[in-house]
Parts: C-alpha cells; structure tokens; sequence
C-alpha cells in the first residue's frame, strides 16, 4: 500500500533517461500512475516506443543516446515542448559487464564512464534552462558500487563515484531552485543488471543472504523512493544518496550469529 495520493504529480513533466527498461521503466510507471507526463529515452527505438506504450498516460518514447550532448538535449527539448517545462529528470542509464581491469580496453572502460557518468552530465546540464523552477528535482541512480570497490567493476565503481559527487556539485550550484538528488538500488531483482551481476543461483543467493531485510528489492521499491525525493515531502533534500537496498550498503548480514552473547 503506497502512502502517496494519486494525483501527487498531475501536471508534472517527467523525463527519464534509460527508462526503457528495468529499474528505470519501473519509475516511470509510477510517475505515470500518480498523474506525470513521463518522456523516456533509450538507444533502440523500438524498446522506446514500447516502453511509452507500457506506461501510458500519453508517455513519450525516445531515441537517444546519452553520450551525445546534443541529441540527448534534442529529447529533452521534444519532451519540454509536448509536456511542458521539466519538473522531474532522472539520469537513469548504465552500462556494465563483468570483467578485471586487465581484460578491459581503454576503450571497454571509457564506455561505461561515457554512458554512466558523462551521460548523467549530459542529461543534467542539458536539462538546466528547459527546467520548472524552483521546485524541479532531478535524480540520478547510482549503485553501492560508488563506495564498495568491488572486483570486475573497476569501469562501474569509477562511474558510479563520479556520479555521487557530480550530484552534491550540482546540488551546490543549482540550489535553492533545483534539487540534485541520487538512489542508490541494492540487487533488484528481474533486471538486466543483476542478470549480469549475479547469473547463476549460488551467487544469487549468496546476493540474497548477505542483506539486511534478506529480499532483492523491486523496481517498485526504487519508484518508490523515487517518487518521496520528487515530492514536495523532500522539499528540504538536496545533494544525499539515498540507499535503497533493504540494508546492503549497511553491513554483510549473513556473517552475524545471532546466538553469540544469548543466555
Ligand atoms: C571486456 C568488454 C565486454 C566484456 C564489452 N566490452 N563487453 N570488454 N569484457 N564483457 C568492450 C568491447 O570489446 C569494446 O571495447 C567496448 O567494451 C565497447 O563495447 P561495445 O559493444 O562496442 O559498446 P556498446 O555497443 O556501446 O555497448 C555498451 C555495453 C553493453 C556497456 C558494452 O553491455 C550495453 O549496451 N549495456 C547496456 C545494458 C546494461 O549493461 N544494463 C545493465 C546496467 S545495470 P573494444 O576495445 O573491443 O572496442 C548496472 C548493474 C548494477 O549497471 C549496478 C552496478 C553499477
Ligand atoms: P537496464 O534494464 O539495462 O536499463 C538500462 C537502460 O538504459 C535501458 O533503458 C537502456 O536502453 C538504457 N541505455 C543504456 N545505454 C544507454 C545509452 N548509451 N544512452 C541512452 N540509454 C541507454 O538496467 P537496470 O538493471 O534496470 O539498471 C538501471 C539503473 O539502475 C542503472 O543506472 C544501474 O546502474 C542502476 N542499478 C541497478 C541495479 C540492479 O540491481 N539492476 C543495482 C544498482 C544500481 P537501450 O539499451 O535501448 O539503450
């Protein structure tokens, strides 16, 4: 049972970019659901168009790719122009596979850095002067990668911390009329990047066990926070990450003995 009323974003213009699939398309649905006009982009056009199908509410379904300033910038300027001024931006889309750094090209590297992080820099700057202000809030969604080193994630750790920070600047520099905000998701489960994160059952549910609230989280979990950092209930949140992950950024759960010190 959510606790936002239906017609919270009525009137609201939402884009997000990467919200063609997954973790971001789950977003998009909820900001549809509660009354946005919602304008998703994604590099393959046909995934778009479905994905503006999916969420309804006269949604928008883009092709664009991030790491081109101008054309990503081109979306934004359709969406502005079909929704109206940008009361919601969400920089959404990632690139990751599992390799060490030593079977990494410069250039299989750069292209994750492109799409996570230089792509977040192009969606927010691009976004700036097409903007509801004040009042717009704009999100990008990070990962606990940002702060674990992790192995085989060297191109996605680096991405991921630039991200956090590029959100606290902007934070910074667009404040008072502008909220930067990020997420930061812990294994959602029925994504593609779990798919390439955790492929098989034993990693799974090794993901599984070493979590607080012992779930993966759904897409409807992250919407959610999504939608409380969108609201005028984080009127006062700007520049934070919040963890969405039922704990996973907190500790290794599946280590403790709950027995030890018991009578
Ligand atoms: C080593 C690899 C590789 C691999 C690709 N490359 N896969 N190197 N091991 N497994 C290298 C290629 O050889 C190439 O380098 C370079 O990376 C670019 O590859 P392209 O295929 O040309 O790039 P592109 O078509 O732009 O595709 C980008 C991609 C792809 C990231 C490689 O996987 C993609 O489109 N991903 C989008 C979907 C996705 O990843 N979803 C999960 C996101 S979730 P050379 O030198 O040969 O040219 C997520 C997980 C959770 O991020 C959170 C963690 C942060
Ligand atoms: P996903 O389904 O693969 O979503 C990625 C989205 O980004 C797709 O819409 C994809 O569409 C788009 N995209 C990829 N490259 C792009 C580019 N260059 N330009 C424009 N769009 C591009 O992934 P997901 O697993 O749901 O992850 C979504 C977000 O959550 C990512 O930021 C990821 O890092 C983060 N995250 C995920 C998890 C998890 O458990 N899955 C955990 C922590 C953080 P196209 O392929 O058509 O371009």
């Amino acid at each position: 049972m959510s606790p936002f009323r239906d017609n919270l974003f009525a009137g609201k213009s939402a884009f997000i970019a990467g919200g063609t699939s997954g973790i971001n398309l789950g977003i998009a649905i909820r900001l549809a659901e509660l009354g946005a006009k919602v304008t998703v982009c994604g590099r393959d056009e046909d995934k778009a168009r479905r994905a503006a199908a999916t969420i309804g509410n006269g949604a928008l379904g883009l092709s664009a790719d991030v790491r081109d300033y101008e054309i990503v910038r081109s979306a934004m300027v359709q969406a502005h122009d079909t929704h109206g001024a940008l009361d919601i931006v969400i920089s959404g889309a990632a690139g990751n596979f599992l390799a060490p750094a030593l079977a990494m090209s410069a250039n299989a590297f750069a292209t994750v850095v492109d799409i996570d992080l230089n792509g977040t820099f192009n969606v927010f700057r691009g976004s700036h002067d097409l903007l509801n202000t004040p009042g717009a809030s704009l999100i990008a969604i990070t990962a606990g990668q940002a702060v674990n080193a992790m192995a085989l994630q060297s191109h996605a750790c680096a991405a991921k911390a630039g991200i956090n920070q590029l959100v606290r600047v902007l934070a910074l520099e667009w404040g008072p009329d502008v909220r930067v905000n990020g997420i930061s998701p812990g294994p959602i489960a029925d994504t593609e990047g779990m798919k390439r994160l955790a492929p098989d059952p034993a990693t799974r549910a090794a993901h599984e066990a070493r979590i607080a609230m012992k779930r993966w989280g759904t897409a409807r979990d992250v919407a959610e926070s999504a939608v409380f950092l969108c609201s005028d209930a984080a009127a006062y949140v700007t520049g934070t990450i919040l963890d969405c992950d039922g704990g996973s950024q907190v500790g290794d759960a599946s280590r403790l003995d709950m027995s030890r010190g018991l009578a």
